[in-house]
């Protein structure tokens, strides 16, 4: 699998079919690419705020791929007329190859692309099962679960928030790491704007204590294969 990080929580995946989470990107100070020249199968959702559902719209527009999120954003999306896909946490569905189980997170979830913002239900992170398995957080504070999806998703590789304040800082991250125990980790959600600013050195030294996972720093733009 190439795993490519264009910044933020955003990803492309890219294996039995190009995935792409969390696409913030035309207001995203840090994003590598111009989003037209993003072209996914499926787009996934973690949660409303407009750093996560960012651009999903427009991109399912052009592209007419279908936008897969909690049940609340989906329906928000088909008001829209944009083909969605709604499911909720702890369920699983299955597209192509890949199977998406969608993991709790501790967040809150308004959809802040619109003005007044609206009910986004739950904050959700997801499992992403194309042979390899990625775990991608979403917006969350540690929680004792996070146990849990280790041991019954066995996640490969976990993208994880470290940038504090919304969500866990390194401190929090290194112990859901020591929690999940995936082979890889790659941090995220920091330093695209002063308020979650991080040095994602200090995360990997902790992990380090903690753990045998490995601790892989990217650049936006850059991608690791798995
Ligand atoms: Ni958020
Ligand atoms: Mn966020």
């Amino acid at each position: 699998m190439k795993i490519t990080w264009l910044s933020h929580s955003c990803f492309e995946l890219i294996e039995s079919m190009k995935i792409l989470v969390d696409p913030y990107v035309r207001d995203n100070p840090r994003a590598p690419k111009p989003v037209d020249e993003l072209d996914p199968d499926l787009v996934a959702v973690t949660h409303g705020h407009a750093d996560h559902l960012g651009d999903a719209e427009k991109i399912a527009r052009r592209t007419g791929s279908p936008v897969l999120a909690v049940s609340e954003v989906a329906r928000y999306l088909d008001g829209l007329g944009v083909r969605s896909e709604g499911m909720n946490i702890g369920g699983s569905f299955q597209v192509g190859d890949v199977l998406f189980t969608m993991t709790p997170a501790v967040h809150s979830s308004d959809i802040t692309v619109t003005d007044p913002p609206r009910c986004g239900g739950e904050a959700a992170g997801f499992v992403i099962d194309d042979g390899i398995r990625v775990y991608h957080a979403g917006d969350t504070a540690l929680f004792s679960d996070m146990r849990l999806l280790g041991e019954l998703y066995r996640p490969d590789v976990a993208l994880l928030p470290i940038g504090g304040r919304y969500t866990m800082g390194p401190r929090e991250a290194a112990i859901a790491a020591s929690w999940i125990r995936p082979h890889l980790v790659i941090p995220m959600h920091y330093n695209t704007w002063p308020k979650i600013r991080q040095d994602p050195t200090e995360f990997r030294d902790l992990v380090e204590t903690l753990c045998d996972s490995e601790v892989v720093i990217v650049e936006p733009g850059d991608a690791v294969e798995c």
